[in-house]
């Protein structure tokens, strides 16, 4: 869960420092970015290059970088950093932080670091259970910092009292289960159809068309990347699901599909209907291979059910229901049709005169048409950056209170 996010560990003068070299090893081995910011007396007890080495970027103390002149800019870091987290966090900077006492780099980044902050405690018990401590601690919480208590357990009291800094692999598990379920679409239960179905005419026979399932399964793999637990119902396609947050229902034709998304659709919190559903299937199908005749052979169709016309009258407050359109003609103005009729919340539209889009393609370019607001245009690339857009606009909407 820390693949790829940006940390900075403010480092300060606590003897506990030593512990920041292995706390930055394990955050490096599970796939973060760090940047440390040290404050003076932080080089006191841990030098600079033992944690430049580890982190494989030059560590940040001054302003400036005393031999160039280079400036330090404390709001860059702020805005690069998914996360600051400060340990060990003497009793000194906690009040410098709680006061906005900004006389080194490490508490002027803190004031201008717009991301989560997660600030590790270290000190002698006397000035860890301190009023003045405790009311600057009091301070950070009511600022939304995220305190992470001293380590406590009867061995850790027995021989250094509470106001020890929590272990580093304890650490880096809170940090890890803030990312975790801090995710957009965390505890959501995504419903995702996709690909073509396929309507049988004879036992070797069907009716079909040419979706590849590629959208559908790429938009499977970005909800489950964005935290939520995901139930694929796919129709006849030959491509496999990576993430292990995938669960999946393999079926044939339009029938099958309506019946397993139906029996899915009320514990899930978002439907996303990207099939390419028949709309006719064979009247009869026979059992056994239609001959050969020379005549005219009339196939009688029947109209298979509307899956997600059926999910929009079945939605209940708070689900979300998002569909597909390819339009052809009056393109906007059709999906809007097809969203007002359906009961979508949201219509992607698929363009077919773009090149690049579409089926089969391993890239798409489509307009994402809200009930409210401008629509959004979604430029070509590949299909899985694309759902991964159409992932953020649907996370943003079910977080929005409706
Ligand atoms: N859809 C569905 N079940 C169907 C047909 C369509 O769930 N039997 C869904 C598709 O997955 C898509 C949306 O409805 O999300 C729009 O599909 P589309 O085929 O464009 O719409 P139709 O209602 O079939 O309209 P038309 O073919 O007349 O344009």
């Amino acid at each position: 869960m820390l693949k790829g996010k940006h940390i900075i560990l403010g480092i300060t003068g606590s003897i506990a420092a030593y512990k920041a070299a292995y706390l930055l090893r394990l955050l490096i081995k599970r796939g973060a970015e760090v940047q440390v910011v040290m404050t003076p007396s932080g080089k006191e007890f841990i030098t600079p290059v033992t944690l430049s080495s580890l982190s494989g970027k030059p560590v940040v103390s001054e302003f400036f970088t005393a031999n160039t002149g280079e400036w330090h800019s404390h709001v860059d870091l702020g805005l690069w950093a998914d996360a600051l987290l400060i340990a060990p966090a003497t009793a000194a900077t906690i009040g410098k932080m709680a006061n906005g006492i900004a006389d080194n780099m490490l508490v002027t980044t803190y004031l201008s670091c717009k991301a989560p902050v997660f600030v590790a405690p270290a000190m002698d018990l006397d000035m860890y259970a301190h009023a003045s401590t405790q009311r600057n601690l009091d301070m950070l919480r009511s600022y939304g910092n995220h305190i992470i208590e001293p380590a406590t357990g009867e061995l850790a009291s027995h021989l250094t009292g509470k106001g020890r800094m929590e272990e580093p692999e304890k650490i880096v598990e809170i940090l890890d289960r803030f990312f975790e379920t801090s995710k957009p679409l965390s505890g959501k239960k995504v419903l995702i159809t996709a690909g073509p179905t396929y309507e049988k005419i004879d036992p070797v026979r069907f009716i079909g068309n040419y979706s590849s399932g590629k959208m559908g399964f790429a938009l499977a793999e970005a909800c489950a990347e964005a935290g939520a637990e995901v139930m694929l119902v796919a129709g006849p396609v030959s491509l496999k699901t990576n993430h292990s947050s995938i669960d999946r229902i393999d079926v044939e034709s339009a029938e099958e599909m309506y019946r397993a998304v139906l029996s899915e659709y009320d514990r899930s919190d978002i439907a996303i209907m990207c099939a390419a559903v028949a709309d006719y299937a064979p009247e009869t199908v026979s059992d056994v291979k239609l001959k050969r005749t020379g005549e005219d052979r009339i196939l009688r169709l029947r109209p298979n059910p509307d899956i997600a016309a059926e999910l929009g009258r079945r939605k209940r407050p708070g689900q979300c229901l998002v569909g597909f359109a390819l339009e052809t003609n009056d393109e906007e103005m059709n999906a809007r049709l097809k969203m007002e009729k359906k009961n979508l919340d949201f219509i992607v539209l698929n363009s077919l005169r773009d090149a690049g889009a579409g089926f089969q393609c391993d890239t798409n370019k489509v307009t994402v048409i809200g009930k409210q607001g401008e629509p959004m245009e979604i430029p070509c690339k590949p299909k899985i950056e694309v759902a991964a857009d159409i992932v953020d606009i649907i996370g943003r909407y079910v977080s929005e209170d409706r």
